[in-house]
């Protein structure tokens, strides 16, 4: 099993909006759209290609050549911005296979050497135990909890904040 991540393209966009209407979204942000698409898939793949190597890295995961998740590192605003947050989702078929780690450990390097960052976080719902592990196995440490600091459906949700310095 060969795992590499691909600049997404604009021919990707059946396979994002696939992607994006089949993951797991127990743990995602309500800023993922559903259903997604053809018009979210437009406005993302543009928002990527105008923004790669600026204000983020956006890459597929890409498994044996098929599209199988999505990763990325977004730069975040202001007095924060030499620190990127990251991202990643995975289809359900997909999981405890390694994918996630290996993804979010090619896609630390790619975006310290792109966006020059000083630091990457990665923002958890406490719940979801097994991207935390992903990032503890990348070295990434819990820095704090932020309780009631995400609203998911309504809902004030805990975020566990892990970060790793450059
Ligand atoms: C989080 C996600 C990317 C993990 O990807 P993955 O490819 O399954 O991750 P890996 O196989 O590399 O590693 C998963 C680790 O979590 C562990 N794990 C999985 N489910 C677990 C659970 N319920 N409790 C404890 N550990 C768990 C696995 O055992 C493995 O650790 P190990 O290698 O020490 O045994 C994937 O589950 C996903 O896409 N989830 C939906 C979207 C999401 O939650 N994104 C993250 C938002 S912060």
């Amino acid at each position: 099993m060969t795992i590499t991540l691909h600049n997404w393209k604009t021919d990707d966009k059946l396979v994002l909006m696939a992607l994006c209407n089949a993951v797991d979204r127990t743990f995602l942000s309500d800023r993922l759209p559903y259903p997604y698409d053809e018009a979210d898939a437009d406005w993302w793949l543009g928002m990527v290609a105008e923004n790669d190597g600026k204000e983020g890295v956006w890459r597929a995961i890409v498994v044996d050549g098929k599209i199988v998740g999505s990763i990325s590192v977004e730069r975040m605003a202001d007095e924060e911005r030499n620190v990127g947050a990251i991202g990643y989702m995975i289809l359900t078929p997909w999981w405890s296979k390694g994918l996630g780690t290996e993804a979010v450990r090619q896609m630390c390097g790619i975006a310290f050497r792109e966006l020059a960052l000083e630091r990457i976080i990665g923002e958890v719902f406490p719940e979801n135990l097994a991207s935390a592990r992903v990032l503890e196995k990348n070295g990434f440490r819990l820095k704090e909890t932020r309780a009631g600091a995400v609203v998911k459906g309504g809902k004030a949700m805990d975020v566990k904040v892990y970060g790793l310095p450059r």
